[in-house]
């Protein structure tokens, strides 16, 4: 099965991703591999990463486009062209219609830094500061049309702190999204994890 990653800016999550794989070797153990990185920024950190490993990468540069189902034309053709059998949007910022959604639906996941259904959207560590939450999060779900809104694959927990900053927030957090990601989009290519009538159905000991 062949993942193609989706990024607008610095990548941490793709590396997290693609060293995971490499680690436990995926293509040999799962038959599993990142065919391919998109991004819609030509200037985003994640490409160096690209570049440097020799992974397979295309910019699509969404301002090029004259409308968003123009970009996802040219988005959905790329990820064809790298014979995506799952998108994985790690950091991409562009909120995907439904023709997008459509043209791969059930093979697309991301990573949202709350605990959905809370905090949807943008600014979700400032949120929840404001919030008074004492729990936060990320989650792994399936992209719908609904933005932020598919079906929750997987989440972590992390404590909030006395005097936290949404920066400091944000870095607990992020240790959870490099954990969480890579097992999230191992079980979804592996088929363990899936999308069946809007829901996600596991495997016994996914
Ligand atoms: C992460 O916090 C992710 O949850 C959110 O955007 C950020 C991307 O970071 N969707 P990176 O580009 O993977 O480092």
């Amino acid at each position: 099965k062949n993942i193609v990653v989706l990024i607008s800016g610095r990548g941490s999550n793709f590396k997290a991703v693609y060293e995971r794989s490499v680690q436990e070797n995926w293509p040999e153990k799962y038959g599993v591999r990142i065919s391919g990185v998109i991004s819609n920024r030509p200037e985003a950190g994640g490409l160096t990463f690209a570049k440097e490993n020799n992974i397979p990468f295309k910019v699509i540069d969404h301002k090029e486009y004259p409308t968003r189902e123009a970009f996802e034309e040219e988005l959905i053709k790329a990820c064809e062209d790298f014979d995506a059998d799952l998108i994985v949007l790690a950091g991409f910022m562009r909120v995907l219609t439904s023709l997008f959604v459509n043209a791969f639906e059930g093979r697309i996941l991301n990573i949202h830094p709350a605990l959905l259904p809370m905090f949807p959207g943008l600014h979700t560590h400032e949120r929840a500061l404001e919030a008074g939450i004492r729990i936060h999060g990320v989650t792994v779900h399936f992209v719908s049309a609904v933005l932020d809104g598919g079906a929750i694959v997987g989440q972590a927990a992390v404590p909030v702190l006395a005097g936290d900053t949404p920066d400091e927030l944000a870095a607990r957090v992020l240790k959870q999204e490099h954990i969480l990601y890579p097992r999230a989009v191992r079980l979804v290519a592996e088929g363990r994890v899936r999308l069946e009538n809007g829901r996600t159905i596991m495997d016994r000991g996914a």
